[in-house]
């Protein structure tokens, strides 16, 4: 069973000109109209094409947004403040963009008919119980932005369910890829600046704890076929099913780069999550999901600054070498 592909519509990406927003524009735009919302505060123009139709506005700013919005079919809703960090300093700030903003989304997508396909977030389930994390799993976040994710990921599941709005939330577990950039960024993007520098690495508290690091180019697949399935009301983990040790994170970067950086460890951060890996079946079964790119193949791509997305399956790389600090057992 192959799931119908997205073409010929017109869709808003909300943030596209950011990290994740502007790898799916990228692969929306050969067979669809597609609009960008984005107030550049951290995206880039030069990382959207050129047949792309830009609005530069808040999502927040519900005249924008109605502009944005209008007549389309799918809204991909990317625009967030995605650091766990700045909303433990900024509540408020956060919860305006994170989660006021989205149910503007939302309602927008009621006058227009529209379907949303959401970035829900990992953090959400806080501190698991048991691990892999699966989707019914009782959510329990531990900083603001894991509870401003899980109003909205539930707040889409009602909109589909009370209005009719066709709405697919993906729980993002730890993306990584090209184009992540700036203070706020992930592990990943922040550790190969300072190899690359020979600068340590500054790994926060022990770096014992575990993400389930997931490549943004199966990330935008993963939103291609939730734009189009039939299951919808519905929240997806979205990750690789393995996770790795931000210590041996640090190694990866290190032996990739080729750096003799030190490693430096830093205070623990407030509302850091402990241990994240995903359980993806429900994702596998029902959106045909499958992460193809290895942990080792994506740092090794990004450390050699190859801008072609990294070939590598993740099956095969695991059972060749799964050495790179990759946890095949359950962690407890
Ligand atoms: C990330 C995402 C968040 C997403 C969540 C899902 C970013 C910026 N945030 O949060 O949007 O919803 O995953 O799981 O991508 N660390 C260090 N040294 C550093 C930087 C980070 O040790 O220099 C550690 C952190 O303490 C943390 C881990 O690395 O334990 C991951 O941090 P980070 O990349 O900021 O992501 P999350 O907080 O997991």
């Amino acid at each position: 069973m192959h799931s119908p592909e997205l073409r010929d519509r017109t869709v808003l990406v909300t943030g596209g000109a950011g990290f994740i927003g502007s790898h799916l524009v990228e692969a929306l735009v050969p067979d669809n109209e597609v609009r960008v919302l984005d107030d550049f505060s951290s995206g880039h123009r030069e990382h959207l094409p050129e047949d792309v139709a830009v609005i530069e506005g808040d999502v927040g700013d519900p005249i924008a947004l109605q502009r944005a919005a209008r007549g389309v079919d799918v809204i991909f809703h990317e625009a967030a403040l995605v650091s766990v960090t700045r909303s433990v300093d900024a509540p408020r700030t956060s919860n305006r963009i994170n989660l006021d903003a989205t149910l503007l989304v939302l309602e927008q997508a009621r006058q227009e008919d529209a379907r949303v396909v959401l970035a829900s977030s990992a953090a959400i389930y806080g501190h698991p119980a048991e691990l892999p994390v699966s989707e019914r799993t009782t959510p329990d976040p531990t900083s603001p932005y894991g509870v401003q994710k899980l109003a909205v990921d539930q707040y889409a599941r009602l909109y589909d369910e009370i209005y009719g709005v066709p709405t697919v939330a993906l729980r993002y577990f730890n993306v990584y890829g090209p184009r992540q950039q700036g203070p706020y960024s992930g592990v990943i993007s922040t550790f190969l600046e300072q190899a690359r520098d020979g600068t340590p690495l500054t790994v926060d508290g022990d770096g014992e704890q575990t993400r389930d690091f997931v490549h943004v180019s199966d990330v935008v697949r993963a939103n291609l076929l939730a734009a189009t399935t039939d299951r919808t009301g519905v929240a997806y983990n979205i990750g690789t099913g393995r996770s790795t040790t931000i210590r041996d994170l640090a190694g990866l970067v290190c032996d990739a780069t080729g750096s003799d950086s030190a490693i430096v460890h830093e205070p623990p951060r407030d509302g850091d999550v402990r241990h994240s890996r995903a359980d993806i079946s429900s994702a596998r079964e029902h959106l045909l999901f499958e992460p193809r790119v290895s942990l080792e193949a994506g740092i090794r791509s990004l450390a050699t600054e190859t801008s072609e997305p990294p070939v590598s399956n993740l099956e095969e790389s695991h059972s060749v070498d799964s050495s790179g600090g990759v946890a095949d057992e359950p962690i407890r």
